[in-house]
């Protein structure tokens, strides 16, 4: 079949392009000695997922709970979701533990007295790492607070709870305004983290795992000494935001969208059949501004020229800034979207692309938000 026969908009994945950035990420980690576990919110996918782990990763991460059992289901058997989770989900917990080994990040004395409360009760006790605040402020400990290593201490030391170390991410990265913004913000994480562990461990803790992840620094982090676990997730597809970070470039980019010209209401206009309900409202970030809601490749190549300024539920606006574009109703186009893990979050499956091979890629954990 030939991608142009599909119903469109049509989400592509260029299995080699995939296939190539799982395993440049792979080899650096390989070459540093660290343990790769990536995310799996990008692709959402077991089939990506079981590439990752047959080249070498020791396991995967997930967002949430629903996409962790939709893995557990699929026979992965090491599962770490990164974030705070709340007890209210101790069922749903429990029943996985039973299923995979799963781990999770506590940021919060209270919370995790509980989990251990509730782990003592099943008669079970579950891996946890303590999150700490690298400076993206959303969850975790402040690194730099006095009371962080007794807080840490108190955690690792409830009986529920098997503390294997430390782990943060650095999502602040997507905000660096340079390369060597993003540079420093790369190697403060790694001194933060590691000098936290030696704290830590001259108080008498075991950290054996200092878990960091992000793409954007990885190209960074990867180069330093003091953590052994690394999670980047959006790498294995890359997207218009990576590529204005210089984590990638467009030919990196593995996720695409099909879409097909319906109408060209002026000469300067076209519009496309695919709006937020696909490419998402997600800007792109990145060094300078990227305006509009992807790049538009026509034949292969980027058309600069056309900017897709406005997004309906099911259209795209496209301006030709040169005035004119050949483009005419029926001609398919394909977008390399601002944020590729939210688009795929919006199909229950998308094509894996392989020169003239297209086959279907179900995205069997998309949609799984609790
Ligand atoms: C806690 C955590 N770890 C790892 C990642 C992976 O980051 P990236 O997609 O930049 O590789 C994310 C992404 O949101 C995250 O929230």
């Amino acid at each position: 079949m030939n991608v142009y026969g599909l119903a469109t908009p049509a989400v592509l994945i260029d299995r080699p392009r995939a296939l190539r950035n799982i395993d440049r990420m792979q080899a650096a980690a390989d070459a540093r000695g660290v343990r790769l576990r990536p995310h799996t919110k990008t692709h959402k996918s077991p089939m990506v997922a079981r590439w990752q782990i047959e080249r070498g990763a020791i396991g995967i991460c997930c967002a949430k709970l629903g996409e962790a059992e939709v893995f557990a289901a699929s026979g992965f058997d090491d599962i770490r979701l990164p974030y705070p989770i709340n007890p209210a989900n101790a069922d749903r917990v429990i029943a996985l533990l039973d299923r995979t080994r799963l781990s999770f990040s506590i940021d919060h004395p209270v919370v995790a007295k509980q989990w251990s409360d509730v782990m003592v009760r099943a008669g079970k006790r579950v891996e946890l790492l303590v999150k700490i605040d690298v400076g993206f402020h959303r969850c975790g400990l402040d690194p730099d607070a006095r009371d962080t290593v007794a807080t840490i201490r108190e955690i690792a030391g409830l009986p529920g709870l098997d503390f294997r170390g430390l782990l943060s991410h650095a999502g602040q990265t997507y905000h660096a305004h340079s390369e060597d913004e993003l540079r420093l913000m790369a190697e403060a994480e790694v001194r933060t983290m590691s000098d936290l562990a030696a704290w830590c461990r001259a108080k008498g803790l075991a950290v054996d795992e200092i878990s960091l992840g992000a793409t954007p620094p990885a190209r960074f982090s990867l180069h330093h000494e003091g953590f052994t676990e690394y999670r980047p997730g959006n790498y294995a597809y890359f997207d218009r935001t990576q590529v204005a970070l210089g984590a990638a470039t467009l030919d990196d980019c593995a996720l695409t969208v099909l879409a097909r010209v319906v109408s060209k209401p002026a000469a300067n206009r076209i519009i496309l059949d695919s709006g937020s309900k696909t490419l998402t409202n997600d800007g792109a970030r990145g060094f300078t501004p990227a305006p509009g809601y992807g790049i538009i490749l026509r034949d292969g190549h980027p058309d600069q020229t056309l900017l897709i300024e406005r997004l309906s539920e099911e259209h795209a606006t496209v301006t030709a800034t040169t005035g004119t574009t050949p483009l005419e109703p029926g001609d398919c186009v394909r977008i390399i979207p601002n944020h590729s893990c939210v688009v795929s979050n919006l199909v229950d499956q998308a094509w894996l692309v392989d020169g003239d091979s297209v086959e279907p890629l179900p995205i069997a954990a998309r949609g799984r938000i609790t």
